[in-house]
C-alpha cells in the first residue's frame, strides 16, 4: 500500500471544531471531554467522487447484490441473504457471548466454499484459536490466523493475500501507530475502523469486526461505529442459557427487522430450526403460573413461556422481581390486577420469569404476565392450549398489540387452540380452523374466563 504522509488533528464531537492539540474543553462550544483525535489525510477517500449524471428515480434499477451465502439460515437471514463483498459488518455483544465462535464458523465456511479468509485476532493466541477450531471440528484449510493489533500491519498482510473475507477480532484491540491514544480509545476505534473500511471498499473485500459492548452499551464501545459500518449486528443472550439472538440494528443490505435464533452447543453455534417449539419444550403440563405468549422479535413471532410465582411475603415491603420482563411494567400489571380485578397481592412476593433467558421489551406481553400471576395466586393452572396477547392499560383495559395476526398464526402453527386478543383487534384471517381467537375487553374478563374461581376452590381442595 502506498504510504501517504499523514498528520493527526483533534476534533470536537459536539461541534466539529478542529484544533491542533487535545484540550479538555472545546473552545468553540465549551463542552467538556468531547475532543477526540483523528487522522487528517484522505479521510473520505472511499466515498464516490467520480462525476456522475443524476438518474431519474423511475428509470433506476435495483442491482442484485452478489452475496456470499452461508449455510446457517439464521445468520443469512440477519445479514439479508449473505455477506456482501466490500461491506463492513460489526458484530457486537457482551464478552463471552459467542462472537469469536460464530465468526470462526463463518470464516471456515467462507474459506471452504469461496477462497482464503483472514482471521485477525488481537485477543487470543494462535493456539487458543486452534483449540477453539478443534472444538468446532474445523481443520482450517485456507483459513489464515494473524495475531496482530497494529492496523497498518494488518492492512499490509491483507494487501499481500487479498482474501475473500477478513475478520477482525476485536476492533477494540486494534491501534493505529499514527495516533497517540491507547487501543480501545474512541479515536483509535474509529480510525482503525475507517482504515479497514477504506481498504475493504477499495478491494471489494468484506470485513467483519467484533466489538465488546460494555455494561450499558457505553460510548467507548462499538456504538461509535454504528454510523460507519454497513451492518451492525448484536448478539444477545443470557449467560446461563444457551439461546443466542442475533439482531440487526442497522443493515444497508437488508432489513433491520430480522432476528436469528441460535443455540450455543458443545460444537459451537447452530441454528434453532423452530424457536417456538424449542422455547416451549420444557413447559410443564398443568402447572400454575405458566402462560404462553407470542412475542415479536423483529418481524418474527416467537412463542415463549412466562412463569409467575406468588408467595406470602415475610418482609414488610413484598418483593416484585422480574427476569426478562420490565420491572416497571410488572408493578403496573400488579397494581391493575389489585385495583380492577380484586386480587389482593399486596402481601405477596411476586416473581416473574421469561423462560429460556429471553428478554421481552414489548407491552404486548402484559396480559400474559397478569394471567400468570393470577394463575399462581388463585392456584388454577391456565388451560395448556391458550395463548394471550395484549397490553394492560391503567384502567384494566386490554389494548391493541402490533401484528396480532402474525402472533395468532404462530400460536395456531404450534397447535394451540385459543388465543386471547385485545378487543379492538382487526379480524384475523387465520386460515387455521383449529385455533379460535377470543377478544377480551378487560383484564378482569380475561382472568375470570381462563381462571374461574370455582376451579380455584376445587383445585385448592385437590
Ligand atoms: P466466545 O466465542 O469466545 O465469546 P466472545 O468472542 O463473544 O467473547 O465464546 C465463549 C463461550 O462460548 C465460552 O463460555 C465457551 C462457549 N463455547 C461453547 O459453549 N461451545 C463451543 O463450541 C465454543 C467454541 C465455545
Ligand atoms: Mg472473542
Amino acid at each position: 500500500m502506498p504510504k501517504t504522509k499523514t498528520r493527526t488533528e483533534f476534533v470536537c464531537t459536539a461541534c466539529e471544531n478542529v484544533t491542533v492539540r487535545w484540550e479538555g474543553q472545546c473552545r468553540s462550544c465549551s463542552a467538556w471531554n468531547t475532543i477526540i483525535e483523528r487522522r487528517d489525510a484522505g479521510r473520505f477517500t472511499w466515498l464516490r467522487s467520480d462525476v456522475q449524471d443524476a438518474v431519474h428515480l423511475a428509470d433506476a434499477s435495483v442491482e442484485d447484490l452478489p452475496r456470499m451465502s452461508l449455510s446457517s439460515g439464521e445468520v443469512n437471514r440477519v445479514l439479508g441473504g449473505g455477506i456482501v463483498p466490500g461491506s463492513l459488518v460489526l458484530l457486537a455483544g457482551d464478552p463471552g457471548i459467542g462472537k469469536s465462535t460464530m465468526l470462526l464458523q463463518v470464516a471456515e465456511e467462507v474459506a471452504r466454499r469461496y477462497s482464503s479468509v483472514f482471521y485477525v485476532t488481537g485477543e487470543e493466541s494462535v493456539s487458543q484459536v486452534k483449540m477453539r477450531a478443534d472444538r468446532l471440528g474445523i481443520d482450517g484449510q485456507s483459513l489464515y490466523i494473524l495475531t496482530q493489533t497494529n492496523v497498518e500491519e494488518v492492512l499490509a498482510r491483507l494487501d499481500e493475500r487479498l482474501p475473500a473475507l477478513a475478520v477482525i477480532d476485536s476492533i477494540q484491540t486494534m491501534y493505529d501507530p499514527e495516533l497517540s491514544s491507547h487501543p480501545g480509545n474512541v479515536s483509535q476505534i474509529r480510525e482503525c475502523a475507517r482504515r479497514l473500511l477504506e481498504w475493504g471498499k477499495a478491494n471489494n473485500v468484506p470485513i467483519i469486526l467484533t466489538g465488546h459492548v460494555t455494561k450499558g452499551g457505553d460510548i467507548a464501545g462499538p456504538r461509535v461505529l454504528e454510523h460507519m459500518v454497513d451492518a451492525a449486528l448484536y448478539m444477545e443472550g443470557d449467560a446461563v442459557s444457551s439461546w443466542r439472538l442475533l439482531r440487526a440494528v442497522k443493515n444497508r443490505f437488508g432489513s433491520t427487522n430480522e432476528v436469528g435464533v441460535l443455540e450455543m452447543t458443545g460444537m459451537g453455534l447452530r441454528d434453532v430450526e423452530d424457536p417456538s417449539k424449542s422455547f416451549l419444550l420444557d413447559r410443564p403440563k398443568g402447572a400454575m403460573g405458566s402462560v404462553v405468549v407470542p412475542i415479536l422479535e423483529g418481524n418474527r413471532a416467537l412463542l415463549v413461556e412466562i412463569q409467575a410465582l406468588t408467595a406470602p411475603s415475610t418482609i414488610p415491603t413484598p418483593r416484585r422481581v422480574a427476569t426478562g420482563y420490565d420491572a416497571h411494567r410488572l408493578l403496573l400489571v400488579c397494581s391493575v390486577a389489585m385495583r380492577t380485578c380484586g386480587i389482593p397481592l399486596s402481601d405477596y412476593d411476586i416473581i416473574v420469569n421469561v423462560t429460556g433467558g429471553l428478554k421481552i421489551a414489548e407491552p404486548a406481553a402484559d396480559l400474559g404476565v397478569a394471567l400468570a400471576i393470577a394463575s399462581s395466586f388463585r392456584g388454577v393452572p391456565m388451560p395448556g392450549d391458550v395463548a394471550s396477547v395484549g397490553e394492560v392499560g391503567l384502567s384494566g383495559e386490554i389494548r391493541r398489540a402490533p401484528q396480532t395476526e402474525r402472533r395468532v398464526k404462530e400460536a395456531a402453527r404450534h397447535g394451540l387452540r385459543k388465543c386471547l386478543v385485545p378487543r379492538n383487534t382487526d379480524d384475523i384471517a387465520c386460515g387455521e380452523e383449529s385455533l379460535h381467537y377470543q377478544r377480551v375487553d378487560t383484564l378482569a374478563q380475561a382472568i375470570n374466563m381462563c381462571l374461574p374461581i370455582t376451579r380455584h376452590i376445587s383445585g385448592a381442595a385437590a
